[in-house]
């Protein structure tokens, strides 16, 4: 029997997980500095919660969600995003309770999608992604946007395009959605089952539609931006002044979509430009969700969050040979020549560890000069050597790898030489 993984899920193996523990460690501090706190939800839901929360006409409901009965005859699902899960640990943990409102949280976690896989789209994916609920001001619809702009420019991302929308409040969508359904009926049957079944239910939808892009009566569309009554329109100027004065460059597309059933008034995505990229040019996309906390039955509570796929992140850093700096070095590696100092280096590298140092030695028998590679492999900045000579004397040989410097020095003073070094020379 031979194993494969699974299509559209991957391993990441040492060498690329460094890469992985770098953009997951600025993800958190950049939280920290923007005081957002992580939170942890399960891996799988009840299923009902996103037929509610993401919306039972969007393609990820319909087509997308790993769905399964459990031995106790619930539905349950593979999370296919985070928001709907944060909104219903904050109704079920009362955090609007909290007396620091907004409630400002980050997660970081793999999701799962049952898509056609290609660059870019897994079918297990990482996303990183805030959620702020609580709060209907403009400047936090800013401040999420400029987080997650932000970590793309540290992490050194060129090219990138903010893309933003509004989608208008309840009243302002209503009067959309109409405009779209006395535009869309007369000629419905052009269209494909998904979209005839949405033009009732969820007309905007058919705006995403990947099938009939291309309909002529996609272009001549009546756009949302058209139909945003005053206090919407507000919102959206004010949005967009903060992101001026913060000097984040945007479009405004009247065409942004999100896949996603719960969005209104604020509605972003970041792309990426230039070669590299094939169809998918969307890095992370987001926006606000003033009814979802309410439609799965907690208080009215607004929200607005992104997330992004570390997959995508990846690619993109990847595409503009952007790399990282991650520093795998080893600080010593003990080399032991003949049974006895094995013995030895083994209780070495125990102490070397306890006192903060990494380390590592030699496990195969390998001869001195195999054991000189590996260390250089690992790009050790000491190689501690014991040999017969020093194991009768308590002794070992530190050489410096860099300057190749040699020193012999007592096993009891070894930690105290290595820190002072570490030390002084900068290591
Ligand atoms: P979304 O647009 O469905 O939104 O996904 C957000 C990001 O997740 C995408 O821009 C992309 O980077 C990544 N992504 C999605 N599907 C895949 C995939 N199959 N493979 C790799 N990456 C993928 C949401 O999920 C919302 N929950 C975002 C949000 C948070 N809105 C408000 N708060």
């Amino acid at each position: 029997m031979n194993f494969k993984i699974p299509r559209g899920t991957q391993d990441i193996l040492p060498g690329k997980v460094e890469l992985w523990q770098f953009v997951e460690g600025k993800a958190r501090d950049l939280c920290r500095r923007y005081n957002y706190k992580e939170i942890r939800t399960p891996i799988f839901e009840h299923t009902e919660l996103f037929l509610r929360g993401v919306g039972d006409t969007t393609d990820v409901v319909q087509k997308e969600m790993y769905t399964f009965e459990d031995r106790g005859e619930r539905s349950l699902t593979l999370r296919p995003e985070g928001t709907a899960s944060v909104a219903r640990s904050y109704v079920e943990n009362k955090l609007f309770g909290n007396p620091s409102q907004p409630t400002k949280l980050y997660y970081i976690g793999p999701m799962f999608r049952y898509e056609r896989p290609q660059s870019g789209r897994m079918r297990q994916f990482v996303q990183f992604g805030v959620e702020a609920l609580g709060s209907a001001d403009p400047t936090i619809d800013a401040e999420v946007i400029a987080l997650a702009m932000e970590f793309y420019r540290e992490l050194g991302l060129k090219n990138l395009k903010l893309v933003i929308n509004s989608l208008g409040d309840t009243e302002s969508r209503n009067a959309h959605r109409k405009a779209l359904i006395d535009h869309f009926e007369p000629r419905i049957e052009e269209f494909c089952s998904d979209c005839q079944s949405r033009l009732e239910k969820n007309p905007l939808r058919i705006l995403d539609c990947k099938k009939d892009r291309d309909h002529e009566l996609m272009g001549t569309a009546p756009a949302i931006l058209d139909y945003l009554n005053e206090e919407s329109t507000i919102y959206f100027d004010k949005v967009k002044k903060l992101l001026t004065d913060m000097e984040i460059a945007f479009v405004v597309d009247p065409n942004l979509v999100r896949g996603l059933d719960y969005y209104n008034n604020t509605a972003f995505e970041i792309m990426i430009d230039g070669d590299g990229f094939g169809s998918i040019t969307t890095l992370s996309g987001g926006g606000r969700y003033n009814g979802l906390v309410q439609e799965i039955g907690g208080p009215e509570t607004p929200g607005i969050g992104f997330a992004l796929s570390i997959e995508r992140l990846l690619m993109a850093l990847e595409v503009q040979n952007i790399s990282l700096p991650i520093t795998e070095k080893l600080d010593c590696y003990v080399i032991a020549m003949g049974d006895e100092a094995k013995i030895e280096a083994a209780n070495i590298s125990f102490k070397l560890r306890k006192a903060g140092f990494s380390c590592d030695q030699d496990y195969l028998d390998k001869k001195m000069k195999a054991q000189m590679k590996a260390a250089d492999r690992f790009q050790a900045t000491f190689v501690v050597i014991i040999g017969e000579n020093e194991l009768e004397k308590g002794t070992v040989v530190v050489k410096e790898m860099a300057t190749g410097e040699q020193k012999e020095v007592p096993v009891i003073e070894l930690t105290s030489y290595l820190q002072e070094k570490m030390n002084t020379r900068g290591h």
